[in-house]
């Protein structure tokens, strides 16, 4: 297996090493490079998906740039076998979303907000699962795709599809019982949440799947009385995802651990949540490995915050 050079063109042969491993994705990490906007990237909601996430590889942090937590950057490692990848669309959702769709409650009147192609409130129709839905696009490539699923499965009456930025694509008229924030990083949807956050009425159920940033994502869950009635850990072609569903509920207490694992995926202890921090503790012992060589270089509170987080995973899965 190659592992990190010291040198910078070390470091680019290994990351283009890696990237080589996971065959046609490693397009869109070009089209990053070479400012490709997201939306024009990638056939389907999920391999743009994907795609995006390959682009925000970071080999230096051996995380994504925005992505703390990095535990979905399973994609790249070739220790980690293939797995079949499908032509996904409003019918054949992916596993990630699907599992999505499982939150939402049946009759419910969904904003799905980051909403890309507008797979998931067109599938949601189909199936008969929910009454309406607004489907929230912030780029126009993506917002005219929605408009196009959702023209083609003829739902224009049901499905309102919006070019707005985050909840701004709510109306007080949609009557929203349900919010789905997904395939978007925990620190965006978070921001997403607080800025748009006159436009719920707490009533609404979140369904959130956040790529990276669960801890601040779940910070500001707690400290808006949102209490997390659902989480699951999911592995999907080599990646690890997240669903959180929150409902507000009043006040309420997590501690540090809580919002750094997810209050009840430490007591549930799945099979895919303790092998995302086993593979987690393996990268965060490099990173620590790698601070400790360039110690002037990084700064201590970092070096101590990384310890303190490889500390709590070795007491989690000891
Ligand atoms: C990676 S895609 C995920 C699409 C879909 N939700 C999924 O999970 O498959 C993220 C989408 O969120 C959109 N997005 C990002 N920030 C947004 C914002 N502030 N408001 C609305 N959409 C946003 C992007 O344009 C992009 O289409």
């Amino acid at each position: 297996m190659a592992r990190m050079g010291q040198s910078s063109e070390k470091r680019r042969l290994f990351s283009f090493f890696q990237i080589s491993n996971i065959g046609a994705n490693s397009l869109a990490f070009f089209a990053g490079r070479a400012g490709i906007p997201y939306g024009k990237r990638g056939k389907g909601s999920e391999v743009s998906h994907q795609l995006w996430l390959v682009s925000r590889f970071d080999p230096l942090r051996d995380e994504c740039c925005d992505c703390p937590s990095a535990g979905h950057l399973l994609r790249l490692d070739p220790e980690v076998g293939d797995e079949q990848e499908q032509q996904l669309n409003e019918q054949t959702l992916s596993q990630r979303l699907e599992r999505v769709a499982a939150h939402v409650p049946a009759g419910a009147r969904l904003a799905d907000i980051g909403s890309d192609h507008g797979y998931l409130p067109v599938a949601l129709m189909r199936r008969g699962v929910i009454a309406a839905a607004v489907a929230g696009e912030v780029a126009l490539t993506p917002f005219r795709s929605a408009e196009r699923t959702v023209r083609e499965n003829g739902f224009t009456q049901q499905v309102i599809v919006r070019l707005a930025d985050g909840l701004a694509a709510i109306e007080p008229g949609d009557g929203i019982t349900a919010v789905s924030l997904c395939g978007m990083g925990g620190e965006t949807i978070r921001d997403i949440l607080a800025d748009g956050k006159a436009r719920l009425s707490g009533q609404e159920r979140l369904i959130l799947q956040p790529n990276g940033g669960e801890q601040p994502l779940r910070q500001w869950l707690m400290e808006n009385g949102y209490r997390i009635c659902f989480e699951e850990v999911l592995r999907e072609n080599r990646f690890y995802y997240e669903i959180i569903v929150a409902e507000r509920a009043g006040p309420v207490t997590y501690t540090a651990q809580e919002l750094y694992f997810g209050p009840l995926q430490m007591r549930v202890r799945s099979p895919a949540f303790l092998a995302k921090w086993q593979r987690m503790l393996r990268l965060k012992q490099r990173t620590l490995t790698h601070f400790t060589r360039a110690r002037q270089a990084v700064p201590e509170d970092k070096v101590q915050e990384m310890a303190r987080q490889t500390q709590w995973i070795s007491e989690l899965l000891a």
